[in-house]
């Protein structure tokens, strides 16, 4: 452990809690790597830092998700907690603790903080008109609501939202309006709900807003929502909701952005109570420590109004600064599954080093709320060009000849102890870099010093003088200044690559690389045999993630579940236009089913013979959730007949079935009773 600094600091820090309906992907990861490296330059720094996160396990789409699969929610969230927690530990997400919102400490810090609230008199109730679906018996989120865009007439589009001329209205403004859950028509009906007063918090949060907790653009854009006036936050859903009860509410629960925020406390709490540290020194009104949290850019209002509020009006401290980035675009675009860029972080897993991405994430990462751009392209070269060209050369240039020729020992004294020491001095302004969150900028530092370390080894040229007579402490001097430059080079990179750090001090055999540590150069040390460290890119395993990638698209016209609130910091994808003569080349045809078959391996596909007049058609579709082979045989449906034949993993897939509604159990295809016959065109 690094040894305590005079100006020692106790922090907390925290990243948005991920929804547990889904799967973590490159989006997300910017975040995590971003907070990740943070938390560990603190710590290297010796300062105390605890990085605590969570399941977002509640509301109405894992509720649906759960149902839609057969399954209790808990069952649901508890799989995909194993599942996000399995793809953090492999891109060495170093959390302190790893909780979930529906835990008990949670449904205790959300009744404290409601109870506190509203004894204070900052929760009003009133009787407000909703979408009501009549068939499934539940309120509907806007999300859950689909129709007619009333601007613009789009079909299909959401309740909040039109995602063809970006309208914002109100569900009962949609035309022709249905439940995406069940299809039927909504109703309207009252019911009674809980609402946050954020309005008595206005003075509050207009000074804390502007004393430099926030970014300057963040603060820029809360001005904006000041001039449209802070509204009441209605904090209340109504049963059915996976969710914490209300106290002395029955039948209604905290919305599940009021608990979600909370969980940070939660999860510090659970380590609190296994770990015996202090919960109230970091949470009491007036804690001296530090409190951080890492966010997208897209839940801002939630962390920079409502959380701050209900902190304080609940006598909690409030956050020490709101850390916001902004989404991540792969190859200039917003993350597309047909373009096979909506990579999930198993299936970067399975193909790529972890620590590829973090260096090149914090090569590009800054302070601001910029979006970041991976371009597949340009991360193949600046991982190669950085680490394998740059830093990984300097060690596996100098290691052989001290193994072979020095049994390993480095020279009794350091020959450049000037150029050493410019390169420990740089470290303070590296560290300077790390602290403000400028990694792309401290990543540059590095890279530089790691050219001058080469370009050292490069004028000293130790191969060559290996052949002279008489040169051998020589030899063995230059190449232990260059390994001693490897090892402050590594130490400085030790937050973004925290295993190739470890693996650095396995073969220098050294105690855990720090700042403080640096201070003296090894000399009549002896070090391991050097293993290389990093491989260069495999160009084809790039293409091979890509690959799977599109291969996970399952090819239906299915629409994905819909969130209720943006899910991850990625901005949505909206399809390109396209023109009515594009739309009429797509030729649909109806399809009998003439025979449909598990695919071994795979999760959510059938594998569908379809008749569609006299021709069969081999198609692979996503709709396992939905029907068994049983239930389709001899059914109709219908299908994209002049769709280009898609290599998948399975085998060659013919075309694409349509399907429509909101997903898992809920997809619904022809029956054989519409009169229509294999063949038909359908438009
Ligand atoms: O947007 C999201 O993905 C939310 N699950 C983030 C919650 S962050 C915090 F408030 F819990
Ligand atoms: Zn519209």
């Amino acid at each position: 452990m690094a040894p305590r600094p005079p100006n020692h600091r106790k922090i907390l820090v925290t990243s948005a809690l991920p929804y547990a309906n889904g799967p973590i992907h490159l989006g997300h990861l910017v975040e995590y790597i971003q907070t990740d490296i943070w938390v560990r330059f603190q710590k290297l720094r010796g300062h105390t830092c605890h990085y605590v996160c969570a399941d977002d396990a509640h509301g109405t789409p894992i509720m649906l998700r759960a149902q839609s699969e057969g399954i209790a929610p808990e069952t649901l969230i508890a799989r995909i907690g194993d599942d996000h927690r399995a793809d953090f530990a492999e891109f060495l997400i170093g959390f302190d603790n790893y909780h979930s919102t529906h835990s008990d400490e949670n449904r205790e810090l959300a009744s404290l903080i409601y109870t506190r609230l509203r004894d204070a008199g900052h929760i009003a109730t009133r009787t407000i008109t909703q979408a009501y679906d009549p068939v499934k018996e539940m309120f509907l989120p806007d999300r859950f609501i689909k129709g007619e865009c009333p601007r613009c007439g789009a079909a299909d589009q959401y309740g909040d939202s039109c995602e063809v001329c970006g309208a914002t209205y109100s569900p009962t403004e949609l035309k022709n309006a249905v439940s995406a859950i069940s299809g039927a028509k909504p109703i309207e009906k009252e019911s009674l709900h809980y609402f946050f007063k954020l309005g008595q918090f206005e003075q509050l949060l207009r000074n804390w807003t502007a004393a430099g907790h926030l970014q300057t653009e963040v603060a820029n854009k809360l001005g904006e929502w000041f001039t449209d006036g802070l509204k009441e936050w209605d904090i209340s859903r109504d049963a059915p909701y996976f969710g914490f009860e209300i106290p002395g509410a029955e039948g209604k629960y905290f919305y599940v952005w009021l608990d979600a925020p909370i969980g940070y406390m939660a999860s510090f709490k659970n380590l609190c109570d296994r770990s015996g540290l202090d919960f109230d020194e970091y949470w009491q009104k007036g804690s001296e420590t530090e409190l951080y949290h890492f966010i997208g850019k897209d839940i801002i209002y939630f962390h920079a109004l409502f959380w701050p509020a209900m902190l304080h009006g609940a006598n909690f401290r409030m956050p020490t600064a709101i850390n916001a980035h902004g989404f991540l675009t792969v190859n200039g675009q917003k993350m597309s599954k047909s373009r096979g860029t909506f990579i999930q972080a198993r299936t970067y897993l399975d193909h790529l080093n972890p620590e590829y991405l973090r260096y090149y994430f914090a090569a590009k990462l800054g302070a601001s709320i910029d979006d970041l751009d991976l371009n597949l392209d340009d991360f193949q070269l600046r991982v190669n060009a950085d680490l394998v060209g740059k830093v990984v050369n300097i060690a596996s240039r100098c290691a052989g000849f001290i193994s072979k020729r020095f049994h390993g020992h480095l020279s009794k004294t350091c020959a450049e102890i000037d150029l050493y020491d410019t390169f420990v001095r740089s470290g303070e302004e590296i560290a300077g870099l790390y602290e403000k969150r400028e990694f792309g900028q401290a990543m540059r530092e590095i890279m530089t010093l790691a050219d001058k370390a080469n370009q050292y080894i490069d004028e000293k040229k130790p191969w060559a003088l290996a052949k002279q007579d008489g040169q051998e402490q020589t030899v063995q001097e230059v190449c232990s200044v260059g390994l001693n430059l490897f090892r402050v080079l590594m130490t400085y990179l030790k937050p973004v690559l925290p295993r190739m750090a470890e693996q650095t001090e396995h073969f220098l055999g050294i105690e855990p690389m720090t700042w403080v540590n640096l201070t003296a150069p090894l000399t009549g040390h002896t070090i391991r045999t050097y293993e290389p460290l990093m491989m260069r890119v495999d160009p084809n395993a790039v293409t091979a993630m890509q690959d799977a990638s599109k291969e996970s698209l399952a090819p239906t016209a299915v629409p994905a579940a819909p969130t209720a609130l943006a899910s991850s910091p990625v901005a949505p994808e909206i399809g390109p236009l396209i023109t009515i003569d594009d739309f009429g080349k797509i030729d649909l045809r109806i399809a009998r089913i003439v025979k449909a078959e598990h695919v071994d391996g795979a999760d959510k596909l059938l594998h569908l013979t379809l008749d569609i007049g006299g021709e069969t058609r081999s198609v692979f579709a996503g709709i396992k959730s939905a029907y068994t082979p049983e239930d389709l045989e001899g059914r109709l449906t219908v299908m994209v007949a002049n769709l280009a034949p898609r290599k998948m993993k399975f085998g060659l897939s013919e075309g694409m079935v349509l399907a429509a509604g909101p997903g898992g159990k809920d997809l619904f295809i022809l029956n054989p009773d519409s009169g229509a016959q294999p063949g038909m065109r359908v438009k």
